[in-house]
């Protein structure tokens, strides 16, 4: 086995790293080894306290024994199995197990390999129910600003990071996007949703009326907006969103590639605002990140609404050679039972207001000008230095983890989201840290 742990310089170079300043991190390169529950060990051997849940998505906690087991038991038994066509009993079943924590009538599955791929799919099944219900003309898509929806044309067009679009010129066209809700003269330091914003939903009308309803196919939203900072959705805000999409007649998509498996206490955020849109759109703590794996899940209309014409047509030209990757299968139905027998959902509601008084108790502290939190997400934001954004967040994300702890950094925020085997201990360490790095931060 090579030992990844004593890389040269030189060696790291044909790796283009992910959103990642590829040359800073070769110069000083931050390698993880091995993980196991709540921490990563590093190149050094140094253990750090996993305060992000990797990318938000290791929910039930690193390498755990049954999950490996499964993957290992499937890789032997039968290690890939074509995707179109045919199938395998875990696909199946894991639809069935998805569909069951699904809210309402969402009761079909379709599988793909990453959060990017589940939203262009939903984007995709959204242009063509309307087709097959006779109204192509509905082709306009509604992201929001701030929002992020993954890396394909389609996620890149209807999400609101301008860092994220500008390098990539058009993108998707005929795609608006409603204000996004953050104001921190109005809500900072609110502890759970914002009273103030749920106006900002009634952007959603004028758009309406800009463009005529009968040219929208979808409107697509975060519960939680995750990767640009944990903004929590004002009171009601949702809702609004649900009403004006029915009387329209528009589409709803959730994207809860975050704030699904357990983040916010309930399977999806959807039962967390007791909402029904009509896709989700799932990735990261459905296989709890051991095997790349994504979903969207739609309501029985829109599934019923495709099986038109004759039985021998493929009903949707769509598709992944790892749609419903055994081994991906594999690690969704033991992760799911992780989630039910450990009661992790239950568990992440239960510790909510303990995270969030460890949260708020780093008001104050030096640089921070808010702090957000809703069910296991958090987000302390800080002040920028003049002239350089991103960089007071930068120097606190290395130092926390040079002080043992793995967090976030997006724009000015620090973000946490720990797996939800977190213990009081492990929030107490976290806060700690993070209150000690930012007390010696310039
Ligand atoms: C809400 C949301 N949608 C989509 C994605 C894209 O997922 P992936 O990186 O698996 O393509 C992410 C990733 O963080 C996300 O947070």
């Amino acid at each position: 086995m090579p030992d990844t742990t004593r890389m040269t310089t030189n060696t790291l170079e044909p790796y283009w790293m992910p959103f990642t300043a590829n040359r800073q991190f070769k110069s000083a390169p931050r390698m993880m080894v091995s993980a196991k529950d709540m921490h990563y060990t590093d190149g050094d051997g140094r253990r750090v306290l996993d305060g992000t849940a990797g990318m938000w998505c290791v929910n039930a906690g690193h390498c755990r024994q049954e999950i490996v087991e499964a993957v290992q038991a499937q890789v032997g038994r039968m290690d890939y199995a074509p995707a179109f066509q045919w199938g395998h009993p875990g696909a199946f079943e894991l639809a069935a197990k998805i569909a069951a924590l699904c809210p309402g009538d969402i009761d079909h599955v379709f599988y793909s390999n990453s959060g990017s791929e589940a939203v262009d799919t939903a984007l995709k099944i959204a242009l063509a129910y309307w087709r097959a219900k006779g109204q192509a003309h509905r082709t306009r898509f509604i992201g929001r600003e701030r929002g992020y929806h993954g890396v394909g044309f389609g996620g890149t067009a209807v999400g609101g990071i301008s860092n994220n679009r500008k390098q990539f010129g058009n993108l998707l066209a005929g795609v608006d996007h409603l204000p996004h809700t953050l104001n921190l003269k109005e809500m900072a330091f609110t502890r759970g949703q914002p009273s103030w914003g749920a106006h900002l939903a009634d952007e959603l009308e004028r758009l309406v009326a800009l463009h005529d309803p009968s040219t929208i196919a979808a409107v697509i939203v975060e519960p939680v907006q995750g990767s640009t900072g944990v903004i929590v959705p004002p009171q009601v805000y949702l809702q609004k969103l649900r009403q004006i999409c029915d009387k329209h007649g528009i589409l709803l998509i959730f994207d809860e590639v975050i704030t699904g498996f357990g983040r916010l206490g309930t399977p999806f955020g959807a039962q967390y605002f007791d909402i029904v849109p009509d896709m989700i759109t799932m990735a990261k703590g459905l296989t709890n990140a051991t095997v790349p794996m994504a979903a969207t899940a739609v309501r029985k209309f829109i599934y019923d609404g495709m099986m038109d014409g004759p039985q021998h047509v493929v009903e949707l030209f769509h598709g992944y050679t790892y749609s419903g990757h055994p081994l991906a299968c594999a690690a969704g139905l033991a992760t799911l039972e992780i989630y039910a027998k450990e009661g992790l959902f239950e568990r992440a509601k239960n510790l909510a207001p303990y995270w969030e008084d460890a949260l708020h108790s780093l008001k104050g502290v030096r640089h921070v000008v808010d702090i957000r939190n809703l069910g296991l997400m958090g987000a302390v934001e800080l002040e920028p230095h003049a002239g350089a954004p991103g960089v007071r967040t930068f120097e606190a994300y290395i130092k926390c983890f040079e002080h043992g702890l793995l967090i976030r950094q997006t724009g000015e925020v620090l973000a946490l989201s720990p797996p939800l085997i977190v213990e009081k201990k492990h929030i107490d360490e976290i806060v700690a840290t993070i209150r000690k790095v930012l007390a010696d931060l310039p």
